[in-house]
């Protein structure tokens, strides 16, 4: 019998460990319906904005595989259709219309406000959204670590602003009363003492705080075109976020750290240069896969 692949996020049950990340490819009903057909465990969406966006000029897509380098970058620049589109009737149908139960996959929403005002407007809308009885949406990420806002810096590496965005949320109903599950979207750390401050904020709303995402991209990375003799992304002066392969030893590290210092309660789904199911080391280490 092969092994089993169930595990639970949040104590929500998922028929396998592995499900996307949110990013390229999850911005619209259609693309998210090809996660929900897959095997994927859960379905998670875009991270949103209070109201939709086009995001950074093209091009803000790179992919790159060769013998000795496996790396793909973005700075799209957090395009999405808004808030209401991911939580909306229609799109949840669509993303799970070819589940085998629609009802039994997960679908969890992103959402990445510009400030703390728009990530508060919109877990209102999430949670008036459940209250009306939508029940499939299972739980919220919310990205603390995007880093391809232009002129915003990641907010995870602010550990007061962190604090802060986390002590507004976790009064909201939604979480407080309600108990939906909150993830934390959190970017790559590279020294001790920053992986101490994150975990400490974190464990201090672990009543709310039900799993970390380790790792986000690995912010302000350059790739130039050799024949171009351009940068390969076109915002930011080519400062993108590096993913893929190449991001596998940062993202283990990261998830190995995080399950040293967060407490029990707090799940955490390794997320980063997970390709094939050797990459399941991850899971020595940490809950669930990305
Ligand atoms: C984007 C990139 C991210 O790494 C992220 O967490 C959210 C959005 C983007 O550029 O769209």
């Amino acid at each position: 019998m092969p092994p089993s692949l169930k595990t639970t996020l949040a104590t929500i049950p998922l028929d396998t460990c592995v499900y996307n990340a949110s990013g390229p490819r999850t911005g619209s009903g259609q693309a998210l319906s090809k996660i929900g057909a897959s095997s994927a465990g859960a379905v998670l969406a875009k991270s949103a904005t209070l109201t939709s966006q086009t995001g950074n000029p093209l091009p803000r897509t790179w992919h790159h595989e060769a013998e000795d380098s496996h790396a793909s970058m973005n700075s799209e620049g957090l395009p999405n259709a808004g808030i209401d589109y991911y939580i909306s009737t229609e799109t949840i149908d669509e993303a799970l219309s070819d589940t085998s139960n629609s009802s039994s996959k997960p679908y969890f929403v992103s959402i990445s406000g510009k400030n703390i005002a728009e990530n508060i407007a919109m877990l209102e809308q999430i949670h008036a959204k459940i209250k009306s009885g939508e029940t499939r949406i299972k739980g919220v990420e919310l990205n603390l670590a995007c880093p391809n806002i232009i002129g915003k810096p990641i907010i995870a590496y602010d550990f007061d602003q962190m604090e802060s965005v986390l002590e507004a949320v976790s009064k909201l109903p939604i979480f407080a009363v309600d108990k939906i599950p909150l993830g934390i979207k959190m970017p790559p750390y590279f020294d001790g003492p920053h992986y101490d401050r994150a975990a400490a904020a974190l464990n201090k709303y672990s009543h709310v705080v039900k799993y970390v995402a380790s790792i986000n991209t690995v912010g302000n990375c350059l790739m130039i075109d050799p024949v171009a003799e351009m940068p390969v992304i076109r915002s930011k002066g080519g400062f993108a976020g590096l993913s893929g392969r190449a991001v596998k030893y940062t993202a283990l590290a990261n998830v190995k750290k995080m399950r040293e210092l967060l407490v029990d309660e707090i799940d955490i789904v390794g997320v980063g240069g997970v390709y094939s199911g050797q990459g399941t080391s991850m899971m020595d280490v940490g809950d669930c896969l990305r």
